[in-house]
Parts: structure tokens; C-alpha cells; sequence
């Protein structure tokens, strides 16, 4: 459930008309809902009650500060990748002990500032990761607190391009491998073994994977503790997925999840992390956009946006479909024509749908991309020398730009020209 509904025929984000906001922002322009991201991580929050819990939101999902600092009021910790976002949850007010470390090739830059900042966790890849650790730490005369990411070989059945737990992709360690990892990491002396961590991809509309995952990860627990390591944290990364569609078959719910997790590791007394993304913003933001030109084409028709592949990637980058509504309800019964809706960028990629069955729209109307908050504005890029498009937050009856436009100059003004030139 989300924010985004029509009023009286207006599209609304909570109690502003979209519309306003276009008219005061311009367009394209990203529009988020407080009361949504405020929601979904209460919906993670009740799915977890009784246990003892942190819920670490994935900002690579969306990670301006606004949205960091609204998670992280209500108590959110933060899953981050890399330096930038570290920094960003840090500038957020988040504390060091709410922030968990993930990622494949984390330097030893990265390694050094977050133990300076405090973390609460590294979760640790690949063996070659777990020395270059241990060295940073001893180091500094301090401890880093690690898990080990596993890999369960555990196909989530997603986009080939986010399954991450099957034993071809590049992340964790093999699940067979852990006991000899896990021993290794507990001779050194820069390290701390806290628990273990799993992430088998994104967008599951499934509970069986992560089901099949966790058990892995259960049984895993028993075998380390008989070892004599100290298993009190599971970090069960992110992954649940979003319906994309209106009226279709939903994914299951954050609720559904939380008893599979109660089911399959409940009775081991360990602390539960979960790192959402896409569930906490991908309903929780839209993009709003404007229409240029309706062109007719020799065999279809061409409805052309000022926004495109650069600021909302994942259509021509995944094949995701993300429905594309008008600010203005159509009325009941308004005959619709299949239409491909394009950005302006020169290739033929920037394609957001084909034949979309569309209302009647033309020159300046306003239409909205549903589900855009995830993955949206924190993949854009200014191919096409097209500046970054703002993000505008909504609560109640207000709203507040929360990045603005950056000016063409300002753009430019990043390059140098060198002296000999
Ligand atoms: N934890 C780890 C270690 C991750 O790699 C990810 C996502 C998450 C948590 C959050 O997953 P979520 O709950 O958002 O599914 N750009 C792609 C999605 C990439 C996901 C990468 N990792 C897209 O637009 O679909």
C-alpha cells in the first residue's frame, strides 16, 4: 500500500497534488511519500516484534539524506556498500553500532574510516577480505566485529541480473567452505566472529529460496557453535520483493516473512538483522514526468518524455516494467491505444514500454512511473549531458525539495581543461 492515489481525478502524493509539485520543481522529477516509508518500515518492525531485531535498510535502494534521516529516527540501522554510503549514513546521524558493512571489495581505505567511524559489523567475502581486515584492525589496535557472507547455492528464481546466492556469482563464501573460513577468522587477532550472514538477491516474489537459505544458514549455526564460535547475529540480508504491477499476484508480505524467519531460525536465540531496500522505498517514490511530443510513427505510435533511461534505468537495464499512470484520471471508460513510451536519448534503449495501453495524452501532460522510489534516482546518470533530475518529499499537506536541480553550468563547471591544451 502506498500514498500515491487519485483525488477527486488528481494524482496525489499524500495530500499534494503531483501537479503542483511539477509546476513549482519542473520535470522529470522524483516525489517520495514519507507516510509510505514511514509504513513500510513499521511493517518490517511488527514482522519482527519479539524478536530481538535490527532492521538494517539497504540505502543503495535510495539513499538521499532526507530519507536516511526519517529511517533513521524511527530507529533504522543502514546496510552500506561503500565508503560514500558509510559517510552518507554517518552525515545522516546514524551511529556507528546501527551500521552494518557489505560488499564484495571493500577496500582498506574504506575498512580504516569505518572502524575509525565505528560499525557495527563487517560482513566479510572472500578470504583475501578477511586478512586485508585483520591486518587494517591490528593496525589500529582495535577489533573488527565480522560475519561471514555465505553462499548457499540457492537460486532465488529472480532477474539473472540480482540473483546473487548461486555458486556462480561473484558474492560470499561457499557455504562447504565456511567451518575452515570460520576457523581462520577466529586465530585472527584484529578480528571478532559476531554471526553470519546470507543475501541470495532481490525482487523474490518467493519465500521457498530464502526459506531453502536460512535453513542452510540454521544448520550452519548449529555446526560453528559445536565448534566453539560465537553465533549470536544472522544478518539475512534484503530481497523481498514489490508488486510492480497493480492487481497482480502480490509478493508475499514483510508479515509472511517474518514467521518463515520465526519457523526456520527462531529457536536459535540469535540476534535478526534484515537489510530491505526495495520494499521499504520502491513504493514509497514516483517519477513524475512530462510529455514532449506524441509522435506518429510508421507502425506505432510515440509518446515521448522528457525523462529517460538516464534518470530511471531499470526499464531498459532489466526489462522492468513500472506502470506509467497520467496525473489526471482518465474517465471511466476512455477508449485506450497501445503506445511506446520513450525517453529523448539518442538509442533505441531508452525505451520505458512498448505498446503500453495509454489513455489519450499529448504535448504537456504529466504522467507518473509507479514503484520508481527504489533503484530510481540513485542509478541516474547524466548520459546525454542531461543534468540529474531533483527529489521532492512529501509529508502530509507539505513538501520539501530534498536535491535540487543542478544548473547545466554547474554540470559543466566539474570538468577542467588542462593547461596545455
Ligand atoms: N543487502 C545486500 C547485500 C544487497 O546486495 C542488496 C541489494 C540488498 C540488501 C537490498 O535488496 P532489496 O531488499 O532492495 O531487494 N538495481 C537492481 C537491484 C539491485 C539489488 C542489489 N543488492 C534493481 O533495480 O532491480
Amino acid at each position: 500500500m502506498d500514498h500515491f492515489l487519485y483525488r477527486d481525478g488528481i494524482l496525489m502524493a499524500e495530500d499534494v497534488a503531483l501537479a503542483d509539485i511539477a509546476a513549482s520543481v519542473g520535470t522529470p522529477v522524483y516525489v517520495y511519500s514519507t507516510a509510505t516509508l514511514r509504513r513500510h518500515y513499521t511493517v518490517f518492525a511488527e514482522a519482527l516484534a519479539g524478536m530481538d531485531h535490527l532492521i538494517c535498510y539497504a540505502m543503495k535502494a535510495l539513499s538521499n539524506q532526507a530519507v536516511l534521516k526519517l529511517l533513521g529516527d524511527m530507529g533504522a540501522g543502514m546496510d552500506v556498500v561503500s565508503g560514500g554510503e558509510y559517510a552518507r549514513a554517518l552525515a545522516a546521524g546514524i551511529p556507528g553500532e546501527r551500521i552494518v558493512f557489505s560488499g564484495v571489495g571493500k577496500t582498506r581505505d574504506e575498512m580504516a574510516r569505518a572502524l575509525q567511524g565505528g560499525v557495527r559489523q563487517f560482513n566479510v567475502e572472500s578470504e583475501p577480505e578477511l586478512e586485508a581486515l585483520d591486518r587494517v584492525a591490528r593496525q589500529m589496535d582495535t577489533v573488527a566485529p565480522i560475519t561471514l557472507r555465505v553462499n548457499p547455492d540457492v537460486d532465488a528464481g529472480t532477474h539473472e541480473k540480482i540473483a546473487t546466492g548461486r555458486r556462480q556469482d561473484k558474492f560470499g563464501i561457499p557455504i562447504a567452505r565456511a567451518p575452515q573460513v570460520y576457523a581462520k577468522a577466529a586465530r585472527m587477532p584484529g578480528l571478532r566472529v559476531v554471526g553470519i550472514d546470507v543475501h541470495i538477491g532481490s525482487q523474490l516474489t518467493d519465500l521457498a529460496p530464502f526459506e531453502a537459505a536460512y535453513a542452510k544458514v540454521a544448520e550452519l549455526t548449529r555446526l560453528l557453535r559445536s565448534q566453539g564460535h560465537a553465533i549470536d547475529r544472522l544478518d539475512l540480508g534484503g530481497g523481498l520483493g514489490i508488486p510492480y504491477v497493480q492487481d497482480n499476484a502480490a509478493p508475499p508480505l514483510p508479515s509472511d516473512y517474518g514467521a518463515m524467519i520465526r519457523r526456520t531460525l527462531g529457536d536459535l536465540g540469535c540476534q535478526i538483522e534484515i537489510e530491505p531496500g526495495r520494499l521499504i522505498a520502491g513504493n514509497a517514490g514516483v517519477l513524475v514526468a512530462s510529455v514532449i511530443y506524441l509522435k506518429q510513427g510508421e507502425d506505432r505510435d510515440f509518446l515521448i518524455l522528457d525523462a529517460a533511461m538516464n534518470d530511471l534505468i531499470r526499464p531498459s537495464m532489466y526489462g522492468a516494467h513500472h506502470d506509467i499512470v497520467p496525473l489526471v484520471q482518465p474517465a471511466p471508460g476512455v477508449d485506450r491505444a497501445a503506445v511506446d513510451i520513450v525517453g529523448p536519448v539518442c538509442e533505441s534503449g531508452d525505451t520505458f514500454a512498448r505498446a503500453r495501453p495509454m489513455p489519450p495524452l499529448g504535448e504537456g501532460d504529466l504522467v507518473a512511473f509507479r514503484s520508481a522510489g527504489a533503484y530510481g534516482a540513485v542509478m541516474a546518470s547524466e548520459y546525454n549531458s542531461r543534468p540529474l533530475i531533483p527529489e521532492v518529499l512529501v509529508d502530509r499537506d507539505q513538501f520539501a525539495v530534498i536535491r535540487a536541480r543542478p544548473t547545466i553550468d554547474e554540470m559543466i563547471e566539474r570538468d577542467t581543461i588542462p593547461a596545455w591544451l
